[in-house]
């Protein structure tokens, strides 16, 4: 069974002001597509073929087409499910919890910007559960996460936010921090709880 794209539970303007619905359209149906198309035709008649996309993190390939587009259709289903109109402002339950261990919200939201704004180029801001239950605030380069191999910071993804440029150029340009910070305002936090809580 071939991956496909995955719907949005919400509308294309649902997250507007912070993210403009040509955006999120061009987003999910052009960019997000493409992933899932070239991820299944770097797969087809391998190995590959039949495992859950996650595990597919995990294996490793050093098969550039499957790295760059398995990572990158991970990401954005991982993404579009963090996102929701008006956000739920605060964390919640655990991941509160495991925040205040790390300096608490606003520290959190600092190192957070810190990674999304100083990642060079195209990648990923993360915020990632160790095997411990902690957390911890890491960026990956290109469609890259911290289930692979290869990731600096290894560990479970509960929250991401993309900072290519696709994802906010036609609304902010280069004004990324903007964006960013931005961002806190769709973050839904009951799902980085329940993410935490697998
Ligand atoms: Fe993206």
């Amino acid at each position: 069974m071939a991956f496909e794209l995955p719907k949005l539970n919400y509308a294309y303007d649902a997250l507007e002001p912070t993210i403009d619905a040509r955006t999120m359209e061009i987003h999910h149906t052009k960019h997000h597509q493409a992933y899932v198309d070239n991820l299944n035709n770097a797969i087809a008649g391998t190995e590959l073929e039949g495992k859950s996309l996650e595990e597919i993190q995990k294996t490793g390939s050093d098969k550039p087409a499957v790295r760059n587009n398995g990572g990158g259709h991970y990401n954005h289903s991982l993404f579009w499910e963090l996102l929701t109109p008006g956000g739920s402002k605060e964390p919640v339950g655990n991941v509160k919890s495991e925040i205040e261990k790390i300096g608490g919200f606003e520290k959190f939201k600092e190192d957070f910007s810190n990674a999304a704004k100083t990642r060079f180029g195209s990648g990923w801001a993360w915020l990632v559960k160790n095997a411990d239950g902690s957390l911890i605030v890491s960026s990956t380069p290109n469609q890259d996460n911290p289930l692979m191999p290869v990731a600096d910071v290894k560990g479970t993804p509960i929250l991401g936010l993309d900072v290519w440029e696709h994802a906010y150029y036609l609304n902010y340009q280069n004004r990324r921090p903007d964006y960013v910070s931005a961002f806190f305002d769709v973050i839904n936090w009951d799902k980085v709880e329940e993410l935490y809580n697998k």
